[in-house]
């Protein structure tokens, strides 16, 4: 008997047999199903800047619509190592040590690939971004998870530091923080510093919510500690900076050496980034302001949605930077607040008609702490309308 044309008949072993639909997508499909406000996927539900898409229609009229230069459009790498020396005082060269990147997602995948032999260790801190497990595997290594401290989300650093072997070849960190908010201060970071000096340990450093950082902190990048900069991979996204999240566009900013690895898995990888964006952000960088002011603009509306959430049982957890809020839920009245995290997620969305992540999905094996995250890069009118249908619980 012949195989019918839609089924193979080969037998697949997975490359990733643990990986299914994420959690966004199934929170997004169901909230979409329900009617649910979607504070669930990190994304905004409002425009960019209508001058950045005016740019990217003058670079296709004026003809840039070829490849550009494998690492990147020269004049958006020079804005990025402007932009970086200006605001964390480390001079990159851009054109040995910026690559520009399909978002971060490729350029995080495409480190892995580049550094990560077979066996090598990398150490992740769970709570974590989802697609940093999968992008280990891929790359060969041995993924070692070490949790951040439940409750805080700060670092703790005996337990990092006892999780380094001379097989660690990475850390990845990620500050501010998906999904607790936590951003990690300068005593931390160089905390981090000290503890690698001396280590063959290289990091990467997922730095994509950089701009959104609350009530006057700053953004402690690696770039501003000397010996994390040595090792590091710097990565970020335009996607979240200018709330242009589906055009997938970011940045690694590495030492020429790192730099020089990870171009070679970047050309026969992606090879280059769509042009006429590329020349569009080169174009819009030349104005600091939409990054500086940033800032002011998630804190308002982290405030407003704070706000309204402490009229609510929610116990709030701080949010310091990112555009997510965590809350426990463990004080509702609602006999629901004992289902665990995704089951009560579920609930929250076709009953209550609100959209929210559960935390155990950004965890391995789960964990179960009454936490979910909700977004609040969202029109005021969307926050005040998830904020109405949750002064119910
Ligand atoms: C911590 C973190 N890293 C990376 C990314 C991916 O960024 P990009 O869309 O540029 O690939 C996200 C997106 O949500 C994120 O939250």
């Amino acid at each position: 008997m012949t195989t019918p044309a839609n089924q193979t008949p080969i037998a697949l072993v997975s490359r990733l047999p643990h990986v299914g639909t994420t959690v966004f997508s199934t929170m997004s499909a169901l909230a979409a199903e329900t009617g649910a406000v979607n504070l669930g996927q990190g994304f905004p539900d409002f425009g960019c800047d209508p001058a950045l898409p005016r740019q990217v229609a003058l670079a296709m009229e004026a003809g840039f619509n070829q490849y550009p230069p494998m690492p990147g459009v020269p004049a958006l790498r020079a804005a990025i190592a402007h932009k970086v020396q200006t605001l964390y005082g480390h001079a990159y060269h851009a054109d040995q040590e910026i690559t520009v990147t399909a978002g971060a997602t490729q350029a995080i995948l495409t480190a892995l690939l580049a550094v990560v032999h077979p066996g090598d260790e990398v150490v992740v801190l769970e709570p974590c971004y989802d697609s940093y497990v999968p992008n280990i595997e891929l790359a060969g290594g041995v993924v070692v998870r070490v949790p951040l401290t439940p409750g805080t989300f700060r670092p703790d650093f005996d337990l990092i530091a006892a999780a380094l072997t001379p097989r660690t070849r990475a850390l990845l960190i990620n500050s501010p923080h998906n999904p607790s908010g936590a951003v990690w201060t300068e005593p931390e970071m160089r905390r981090l510093e000290n503890m690698l000096r001396g280590t063959e340990v290289l990091l990467i450093s997922d730095e994509v919510y950089e701009h959104m950082v609350f009530d006057g902190r700053p953004h402690c990048s690696a770039a501003r500690f000397p010996d994390l900069a040595r090792r590091a991979f710097i990565v970020s996204s335009f996607g979240k900076t200018y709330h242009v999240t589906g055009w997938k566009v970011g940045y690694v900013a590495a030492p020429r050496a790192l730099t020089a690895e990870f171009r070679k898995v970047h050309q026969f990888n992606v090879f280059t980034v769509n042009t006429p964006v590329q020349h569009a952000l080169a174009a819009y960088m030349a104005d600091p302001a939409p990054y500086l002011e940033l800032p002011a603009f998630y804190q308002r509306k982290r405030d407003l949605f704070r706000a309204g959430l402490a009229h609510t049982r929610f116990r709030l957890l701080p949010s310091e930077g990112t555009y997510f809020q965590c809350v426990d839920y463990s004080g509702l009245l609602a006999p629901e607040h004992q289902l665990p995290e995704a089951e009560f997620c579920q609930w929250l969305t076709r009953e209550v008609g609100v959209a929210a992540i559960p935390l155990s999905a950004f965890y391995g094996h789960g964990f179960e702490q009454n936490l979910v995250r909700f977004c609040f890069a969202k029109q005021d009118s969307t926050l005040q309308n998830a904020l109405e249908r949750l002064a119910r619980l």
